[in-house]
């Protein structure tokens, strides 16, 4: 008898927070600052020495960070391989983006010396953005020494590190300013959310004023956004899962069914824009503070988990020539949001999985130095050409069963050990 795999991807939402968030959004009952002010108070006692700010989504932290740190038409320099808003947040602050790539290999992060050689022949730099992909603090130390001593500021996007460590500090604590995503399938999460961190008391009081103009995000936008999260949690959940969706979803992959492949990507028609959205410009609600306030204490157990299936991975695949893995790293310093695989034959690997009834994800990522709507600031970007083309995520969530990697890992030997049979 057949049975279906676990999900790729589960949200790390409880029944509470969707009944909190009803009740706030029904009655508005906690939709005041009160839950923000407690958010930002326990934000800073996990981050010593940090204020914080809580916003409605990390790429409006980016915004203001940026707004308030660079001069219009300053260059920020960033990694290609990133999400097309977190771009248009750099144009919509000012600034000019200004890429440089990946390193070689499977960190998907941003190439310190590719950063130091910029900053030695671009003229009017800003900022440097970095950004701590899938989980792993990228190699941040010659890019802080470098812009250091140039008084440029750094700014970390750690949308997708809250918790990863680095030198004794956490994510978001390791240069000028870092910036938090709690969106709808992060490791914290309020359906929608963010949070900035700095020690720069001036830059966080601008930031405030500037949050203080602006309404809370309303009503109706909470809960659309979390009727979302409910059909996502639902159609996730495992008897529904394996009895239906994934049997649904894997005939759609198998035969190429737009609608629904369609469902799974971001970023597949990406457009440029320089004018902060309408639709951005919010304060995070109360009652979503209360969410990811109540989740903090989990976060660090979780990582673990996650470091403890990484290791499962990288024991079962690492001796496989054709596979490109991230590096192993058993400090924290890589949270392993997912484990990115890269592999040339992308497509084969992932039908091949498939077909084998497992369910992981080809990433949407892509190398925005390449993207049309980007076309001014196109640079050439190799590395991250290549990671846009082969990165696969497997997957790591708290509750994903150790069987489950052992399966995903014998379905990819499964596959180079048929490809090489053709050879
Ligand atoms: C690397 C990175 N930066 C920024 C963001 C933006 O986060 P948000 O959706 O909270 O604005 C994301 C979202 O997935 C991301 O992956």
């Amino acid at each position: 008898m057949f049975s279906a795999p676990q999900p790729r991807s589960r949200l790390y939402t409880r029944a509470a927070d969707y009944r909190n968030g009803l009740v706030a959004a029904l009655t508005g009952h906690g939709y005041d600052s009160r839950g923000t002010i407690e958010l930002e108070s326990a934000l800073k006692a996990l981050h010593p020495g940090f204020d914080a700010v809580a916003v409605p989504m990390a790429r409006v932290g980016i915004y203001l960070v940026l707004k308030n740190l660079i001069k219009r038409g300053q260059k920020v320099i960033l990694s290609p391989y990133t999400i097309s808003d977190v771009v248009n947040m750099v144009l919509c602050a000012g600034g000019v983006p200004l890429f440089a790539d990946i390193e070689v290999g499977g960190s998907c992060n941003i190439d310190a010396k590719e950063v130091e050689r910029l900053l030695d022949t671009e003229a009017n730099v800003g900022a440097v953005m970095v950004t701590h992909f899938y989980g792993l603090i990228c190699n941040i130390e010659p890019i802080l020494g470098a812009c250091r001593a140039r008084k440029i500021p750094v700014v970390e996007d750690a949308a997708q590190s809250f918790g990863a460590r680095h030198a004794g500090s956490r994510a978001g604590m390791l240069a000028d300013a870092g910036v938090f995503s709690f969106g709808l399938l992060k490791n914290v999460t309020s359906f929608f959310g963010g949070a900035i961190l700095s020690r720069d008391t001036a830059l966080m009081d601008h930031i405030r004023a500037d949050l203080e103009a602006l309404p809370v995000f309303p009503k109706s936008a909470l809960v659309k956004k979390m009727a979302k999260g409910a059909a996502f949690d639902l159609a996730t959940f495992p008897l529904f899962f394996e009895l239906g969706v994934y049997w649904l979803f894997r005939q759609a992959y198998l035969h190429d069914v737009e609608f629904f492949n369609n469902k799974l990507e971001t970023d597949s028609n990406p457009v440029a824009y320089s004018t902060f959205p309408k639709t951005y410009a919010h304060r995070i609600s109360g009652a979503q503070s209360d969410m990811v306030r109540s989740q903090l204490d989990r976060v660090d157990r979780h990582i673990e988990e996650r470091i403890t299936k990484a290791k499962i991975y990288h024991a079962g695949l690492h001796d496989l020539p054709d596979l490109v893995l991230p590096p192993l790293r058993t400090d924290g310093s890589h949270s392993y949001f997912y484990y990115p695989i890269q592999c040339a034959n992308r497509e084969g690997l992932a039908r091949y999985m498939t077909q084998k009834l497992r369910d992981v994800q080809i990433s949407h990522h892509r190398n925005c130095a390449a993207m049309a709507c980007f076309a001014e600031y196109q640079r050439d970007c190799p590395n991250a050409s290549l990671s846009e083309k082969r990165v696969i995520y497997l997957p790591t969530y708290p509750g994903y069963r150790e069987e489950e990697v052992q399966a995903n890992i014998a379905a990819i030997r499964g596959f180079f050990r048929e490809a090489n049979s053709w050879r």
